[in-house]
């Protein structure tokens, strides 16, 4: 049996990720799941798997050696998928050290850990052990709306803190696999969506203020694209990476989805409309006339695109979900899960949102 140590469990794609893994291997794995649980951690997101007796919980900080050190001296762990981090672009703008501490540093702690765990005297690592860093196509900086790809041969060009923040976390375990030969691999992939994902993201956030009435707020002109990938596509990424990648390399992920941030309100708004029923008074709210355009965000990337070709031919990989399902399904189930999202948004929410939105 594989005992798995995932970081940042139980934000959006790590818990995604946790029942993606229980769905697909059962109780022929073990996992462990570590989080601080800051504002972007949610034990609800997992909260179907407390009694699993294969799942297990530990509330700590990436950074703390000494909680780190313990989790690896106390179970032999045999893969490691670090997902936690400080997510959010606009964030980092407004306040880079948390992104750096986190990020970078507890990155390093990550690797130290299993670093110590794993390597052996002679300095080769345990047989089959494993280390997968959870990144970002944002590396990458920003490319024209005439054409072009992100491979993973394109040079780094990170704009803002956070995309930095996780350029040095990248380049961190680079160096842990050239100096040391650390059994690692990197995922670089483009924007997800689905359940579970915290509404200071454009499509939640979104969903929640058109299903609310409240105006919806677009950066700039709202021409900039981003590449979509269903959550679930990119977990399936991430372990076949694990289970058919070439150690020591480098894998970018998305599903050729690109869009313009407008189309995307639009396609909220549409399908909204034809989910709700004709009885529903929220329907008479949901048009157009919601589409506020507000203040762009600052040095804001305009376009991102996966070139997917690599992880295609080395390890198999496509996405399964088209945007037109994946975009119903994420819809429909934070109707379902209203009281979710009333818990995410009571409290610190609040203050956040008017601290970024507001007079914008
Ligand atoms: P998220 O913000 O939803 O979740 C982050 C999780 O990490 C939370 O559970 C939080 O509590 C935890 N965390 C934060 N700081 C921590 C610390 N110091 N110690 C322990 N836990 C801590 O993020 P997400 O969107 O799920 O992203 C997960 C990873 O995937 C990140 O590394 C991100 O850079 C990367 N990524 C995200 C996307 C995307 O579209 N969301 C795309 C590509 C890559
Ligand atoms: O590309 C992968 C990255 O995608 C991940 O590494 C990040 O963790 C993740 O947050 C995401 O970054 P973005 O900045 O692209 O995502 P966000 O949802 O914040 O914004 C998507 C686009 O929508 C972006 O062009 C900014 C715009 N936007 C966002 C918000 C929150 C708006 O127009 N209005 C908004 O209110």
């Amino acid at each position: 049996m594989k005992t798995y140590l995932v970081t940042g469990g139980a934000g959006f794609i790590g818990s995604n990720y946790i029942h993606y893994m229980f769905r697909k291997y059962g109780d022929a794995i073990r996992i462990i799941n570590v989080d601080a649980l800051t504002y972007a951690g949610n034990p609800e997101n997992l909260a179907d798997l407390e009694e699993n007796p294969n799942y297990t919980f530990v509330k700590a900080d990436i950074c703390d050696a000494e909680a780190i050190r313990k989790i690896f001296a106390e179970n032999e762990i045999d893969r490691v998928v670090h997902f936690a981090a400080e997510s959010h672009v606009d964030r980092s703008i407004k306040d880079p050290a948390v992104f750096v501490k986190t990020n970078v540093l507890g990155t390093l702690n990550m690797l130290n850990g299993a670093k110590e765990a794993w390597e052996l005297p002679d300095g080769s690592f345990k047989e089959g052990k494993k280390f997968l860093h959870v990144s970002t196509d944002e590396v990458y900086g920003s490319l024209s709306e005439d054409g072009g790809y992100f491979y993973e041969t394109t040079p780094y060009d990170p704009h803002s803190p956070y995309s930095a923040s996780k350029a040095s976390s990248d380049f961190l375990v680079k160096a842990y696999m050239d100096t040391y030969r650390f059994p690692a691999n990197i995922t670089n992939c483009s924007n997800n969506y689905g359940p579970y994902q915290f509404p200071e993201k454009l499509i939640p956030l979104i969903i929640n203020n058109a299903l609310q009435g409240k105006t919806l707020p677009v950066y700039g002109d709202g021409k900039n694209v981003r590449d979509w990938l269903f959550v679930e596509d990119h977990c399936k990424g991430i372990d076949m990476v694990q289970e058919k990648g070439k150690l020591f390399e480098t894998y970018n992920i998305g599903g050729h989805n690109e869009k313009q941030n407008i189309e995307i309100v639009k396609i909220i708004i549409d399908t909204l409309r034809e989910m709700l029923p004709e009885e529903d008074p929220r329907r008479e709210h949901l048009t157009y006339d919601l589409i506020h355009y507000v203040t762009d965000r600052k040095g804001h990337d305009r376009r991102y695109a996966i070139a997917p070709d690599k992880i295609k031919a080395e390890v198999g990989w496509y996405p399964e979900t088209k945007f037109e399902d994946g975009i119903k399904k994420t819809i429909a189930w934070y109707f379902d899960h209203q009281d979710w999202m009333e818990h995410v948004t009571s409290g610190a929410y609040q203050s956040y949102y008017a601290d970024m939105y507001e007079g914008r």
